[in-house]
């Protein structure tokens, strides 16, 4: 059977990445017909807008989408793509999980992170506004709808993958309304799974435990900005931002992404990592139902960690972007006659 899927290549490094990401996926035998559309920045030159319709057309209509990184102006200009597509197709969970690779020297060997991330609402809402000069006011929108989706997301995701613990990460001790009410959402939802232990961590608190100790926790669920900071600091702990994936996921569509940006320092030099992009693409897969193809990609990944002789300079290779793809994908033939076996 042939999937579409809506590709958007991004800025800086992104095309490179994502190019790298579909010649493998393509390698792994699932038939795709990729629909590209521009976003951001060079959208706006070529059609006057920063998510042309084309590009949402096509969201609707395939469901699926893998995403490079689009680069935000900062403390002015448009308003980040990334936030609007997520608000657009209601993608409300941002979920991003944290697992080591091969090989890879980190601070902690076997580090395996589940966050949950609401993705529509907290302080991304982007309501600002001058209430008179020099003082500013930015809401933080907190629903019972919105908390009590995230927090039924993590917990089915918890039971499905037969995870133990979930923590729910707040600063309602100074916050009492705002996640005060997430926290009331989360509580509610987690009577209806009694096999799973719950907890809750002020965020704070949180980013210490994390670094002490990261082994205490499994699946972590929260808002939106507490979110956004955990999931760099988590990213961290199995090499950083060139491969750790991420999926925003609504009822509709699901859109898949790198944790990282544009990198605009390295960009066109072929020299970037598109193993975040790449990991992406394998939660796509999996998303898909197509978890035969996730596995052997995923295999294969493991096995150019694992070999060490094509990694790319982030993480202590020498190796460009397409050298390293060229390396998953023959790894996947030998994966393949191994599985064959
Ligand atoms: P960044 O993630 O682009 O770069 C931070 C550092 O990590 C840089 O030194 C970069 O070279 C390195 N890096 C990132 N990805 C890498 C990869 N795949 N391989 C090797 N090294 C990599 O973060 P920064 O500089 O804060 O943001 C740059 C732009 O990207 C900004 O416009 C920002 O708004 C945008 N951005 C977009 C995101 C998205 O579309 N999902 C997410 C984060 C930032």
């Amino acid at each position: 059977m042939g999937y579409k899927v809506t590709l958007i290549p991004g800025d800086g490094i992104g095309p490179e990445v994502t190019n790298a990401a579909v010649r493998i996926v393509n390698a792994s035998g699932v038939k795709i017909d990729w629909e590209r559309f521009a976003a951001g920045a060079e959208a706006y030159a070529k059609f006057g807008e920063y998510i042309p319709k084309e590009l949402t057309h096509s969201i609707e209509s395939t469901g699926l989408g893998l995403k490079g990184p689009v680069t935000t102006p900062i403390g002015g200009g448009f308003s980040s793509i990334n936030v609007a597509l997520r608000k657009q197709f209601e993608l409300f969970a941002n979920f991003r999980p944290i697992r080591n690779l091969p090989s890879l020297p980190t601070r902690y060997p076997s580090v395996d992170l589940a966050i949950c991330r609401e993705n529509t609402e907290g302080q991304y809402s982007g309501i600002e506004h001058e209430v008179v000069p020099g003082v500013v006011e930015s809401l933080k929108i907190i629903t019972e709808k919105a908390s009590t989706r995230i927090a039924r997301f993590a917990f089915e995701y918890a039971r499905r993958e037969k995870r133990k613990r979930i923590h729910a990460i707040h600063k309602a001790n100074i916050m009492k309304m705002s996640d005060g009410l997430f926290l009331r959402c989360c509580r509610e939802v987690a009577k209806e799974y009694p096999e799973i232990t719950y907890g809750e961590h002020i965020i704070d608190n949180t980013c210490m435990q994390l670094v002490m100790n990261p082994y205490q926790y499994d699946v972590l669920v929260m808002e939106n900005l507490y979110g956004d900071i955990i999931s760099d600091l988590c990213a961290a702990f199995v090499g950083g931002l060139g491969l750790v994936p991420g999926a925003n996921i609504g009822t509709r569509c699901a859109i898949f992404e790198a944790v990282h940006g544009s990198a605009p320092d390295i960009a066109g030099k072929d020299i970037a990592n598109p193993t975040a992009v790449l990991q992406s693409a394998v939660l796509m897969l999996r998303h898909m139902g197509e978890v035969e193809a996730a596995d052997k990609v995923h295999a294969a990944l493991e096995k150019t960690y694992k070999e060490k002789l094509h990694l790319t300079r982030d993480v202590g290779g020498t190796a460009g972007t397409s050298e390293f793809a060229d390396a998953v994908i023959a790894n996947m033939e030998h994966v393949a006659v191994a599985t064959g076996d």
